[in-house]
Formats: structure tokens, sequence, C-alpha cells
């Protein structure tokens, strides 16, 4: 892998980061911008991995032993550790002007960023619009910043992310556990008509079920997305379907199910839905007036009662509750017949960018910590690996497409 370090305090942390990677059996490449040799010498790097550093693209001898496109074509990850501000700044601009932004502008392999900086400049619209752009580009992922005391003598975000959190988070990077199978997402809310410009609708924001969307992705399913309206971006890699009602949502997935080996149920369905939607606009002038609203399906119980048990796919379902989360969502897991069920309560996970959940499953109840939505999505496929492979030689990884 290779590890890219910026011109930031923390570079110091990247010597012991460089450290525990090799330690760990990875063979790691460095390079590093001009700025990031003011803090640390090269030599620190190459002792630590035992190879020659990369720090110029106009060094002839140098360029002829490391080659940046080599550096960019050989590594199956990269880390930038510190990622500064202007280095974000740099990649999101598609910059070539050193050979750290050129290796990353050439390589197409996946590339962690650890950023490091001043609290206000990690505030700052711009950089935080830059990191967003490269975000949407699929192939970035963060780690950090963490919150404490900066070099720069102000507190707060802005900390670069410990070595051992960024050697977590690359092992993460290099998982590739969902290889061959086709995963199934649902996610936001849904909305259902009343007349051509007003709906009954929830807050669910969509975030959950696009970060298990994203996160699958990463991990090499195949995914298919079926999103009720919401403001974000698609999760790289991922095909996306955008319904509005819950009938949509059941058509489209009853198609999309039929080949899938995992169903993500994040989607926050509406229970009801007007029993008679109005093709033309309702006028005010009626005074007083009834909603009249019949039950929609039960999208993820009809699933699980034609699954029969436990053949695939495996379902995950969610439970959203306000009191008594555990029992609740037990009684979802035997009713609808699925294999796991997420269970968060609703002043947590709605809207906001975090959440805090107890797995549920057959085989026991897992309680985690409060962490992003990331996280958790991780977490929950890392459940949903084992259940695959519970399944044994009945569940083989469907042949990926020629
Ligand atoms: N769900 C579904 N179809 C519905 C309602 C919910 O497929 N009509 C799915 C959701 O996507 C979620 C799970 O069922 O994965 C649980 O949703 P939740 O709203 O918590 O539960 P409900 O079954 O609607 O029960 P209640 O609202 O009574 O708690």
């Amino acid at each position: 892998m290779l590890l890219a370090v910026g011109g930031g305090i923390s570079a110091y942390k990247s010597a012991e980061l460089c450290r525990e990677l090799v330690r760990r059996g990875a063979i790691v490449s460095c390079a590093m911008t001009r700025a990031a040799q003011s803090f640390v010498a090269p030599l620190t790097f190459q002792a630590l991995s035992g190879r020659r550093v990369a720090t110029s693209l106009m060094d002839a001898s140098e360029e002829a032993e490391i080659g940046h496109i080599r550096l960019a074509d050989e590594n199956d990850l990269c880390i930038v550790a510190p990622a500064t501000a202007n280095l974000i700044a740099r990649i999101a601009a598609g910059m070539g002007d050193d050979v750290v932004t050129t290796v990353l502008l050439a390589t197409r392999a996946r590339t962690l960023l650890a950023p490091a900086m001043n609290v206000n400049m990690w505030r700052n619209p711009i950089v935080q619009a830059n990191l967003r752009r490269l975000l949407e580009d699929g192939r970035f992922e963060t780690i950090g910043p963490g919150v404490g005391d900066l070099a720069c003598g102000w507190v707060g975000e802005g900390r670069m992310a410990e070595p051992l959190e960024i050697v977590e988070a690359a092992q993460r990077c290099l998982r590739r556990d969902l290889e061959g199978r086709a995963v199934v997402v649902t996610a936001g809310p849904t909305v259902e008509d009343i007349d051509p410009v007003r709906f009954l609708g929830n807050r669910s924001s969509g975030r959950m079920g696009y970060a298990v969307a994203q996160a699958a992705a990463r991990r090499g399913a195949k995914v298919t997305l079926i999103s009720g309206p919401t403001s974000l971006a698609t999760p790289p890699g991922a095909e996306r379907t955008d319904v509005r009602g819950a009938l949509e949502m059941r058509d489209q997935l009853a198609r999309a199910a039929a080949s899938a080996d995992v169903v993500v149920m994040a989607a926050a369905v509406a229970d009801y839905r007007p029993a008679s939607p109005s093709p033309s606009k309702l006028k005010r002038d009626v005074g007083t007036t009834q909603l009249d609203l019949v039950p929609n399906p039960d999208i993820l119980a009809e699933l699980g009662a034609r699954r029969d048990g436990g053949r695939l796919p495996v379902l995950v379902g969610f439970a959203v509750e306000t009191e008594d989360l555990e029992a609740n969502a037990r009684q979802k897991l035997e009713k609808k017949k699925v294999d796991l069920v997420v269970a968060n309560r609703a002043e947590v996970g709605f809207g906001g960018a975090e959440n805090e959940a107890l797995l549920v499953s057959r085989e026991g109840v897992q309680a985690l910590a409060r962490m992003s939505k990331d996280d958790l999505a991780d977490r929950i496929l890392d459940r949903v690996c084992e259940l695959l492979s519970a399944g044994g030689s009945a569940t083989p990884p469907r042949a990926p497409p020629p």
C-alpha cells in the first residue's frame, strides 16, 4: 500500500502508522510532499518501510527507481496521512503538481484520507466542500479527524486519527467479503400522494440505507438501491431506482429480490396511504374534511413469508421504536420472519448522522455504542456476512456477471 504523507505536524504520527502497517505484514511504499519533508525526514520513512521514499517528480534517478505510475498502479490502497487542508484541496482540484498528488491522480486504488488541521480550517465550508467532492467520487474514504487539543493551541475537531485507528480503517477499506453477492437495499421514506401536490411522508433522511448501500458496494457486492425521495447522492457503485409510494417500492423490490443474496429493508415505509388519491388538486373551500386511509402491505413480512424460513435472501429489517426496543425488535424478527433486526430509538436514529442500535437475531442481541451511520452500516454487514456463511455450502456466492 501507499502511505502519502502531507505537510502537517501530525506527520510524526505517520511514522508510527508506517511502522504499524509494516508490523502487520503490509508492503508499504511512502511518498511525501515537500512540506511533509520539513516535519519528518524521508529517511525516517525509508528506515521504517524498508523502501526508498518518493519525494519528487523531477528527480531523474528517483523517478527511474520508483516511478510515479508504478506507485499508482501497484498499490491496492493509498493512505493520505496527514491529509492537510491544502493537500485535500489539491487532490479535489485534480492537480498533479508534486509526486503525492500525481500518484493520487493516476491511481485507481481506494484512498483513505486522515484529515488533520486547525479546527477553524476543518469547519471552513471550502474545506468541507473539497472533501465532499472527493467522497462523492466513491474511491475516497475518511478516518477522523478526532476532537482534542490541537498543536496550534485550539481545542476542537482537527486531530489526526491515531495510527491504530487508521490501520483498522485501512483493513476495512480492503475487505471484499461481499464479492459476488447481490445486495438489495431500500432506503428513505415512502411518500403517499394525497393529490398531485400533497403527500403523507415521514422524517426518514435515507442516510442509514444509503450508508449500507455504499458499504456493501465497497465490500464488493452488486448493489441495487431502491429509494424513496431523498436529497442524497447515489452511493458510488450502487444502481439506484427511485420510487414514491409503498406499492411502487414493493413492485421494484419483488423484481430485485428474486436474484438477491441479501435484502436490507432500511426504508421507512408508510403504514397507510390515502384510499383514493385525487387526480386533481384538492381545493380548500370544502371546509372541514376527512382523509380515508388504507393499510399498505408489509413489504418485509411478505418477503419473509415467501422465503419460508432460512433460504436466501438473508433478510434484514429495521425497527424504529420509542419504547421497549428489544422486545419490539424480537417480535418483529419472528413476525416478519427475518434474520436480523436493527433496532434503534426514533429520537436517536431519525435524520441525524449517527445511530445507536441493537442488532437482534435468533443467535442473540448485540448492543452497539453510538456511532456514525457509516460505521453502523459496516457492523450490520459484518453480521450479514456471518449469516451468509452460516448458510454454508447451501448458499455459495453467485457467479460474478461475465
Ligand atoms: N416495513 C415494511 N413495510 C411496511 C412497514 C414496515 O416493509 N409497510 C419494514 C421497514 O422497512 C422495517 C421494518 O418493516 O424494516 C419495521 O418497520 P417499523 O415501521 O419499525 O415497524 P412496523 O412493522 O410498521 O410496526 P409498527 O409501526 O407498528 O412498530
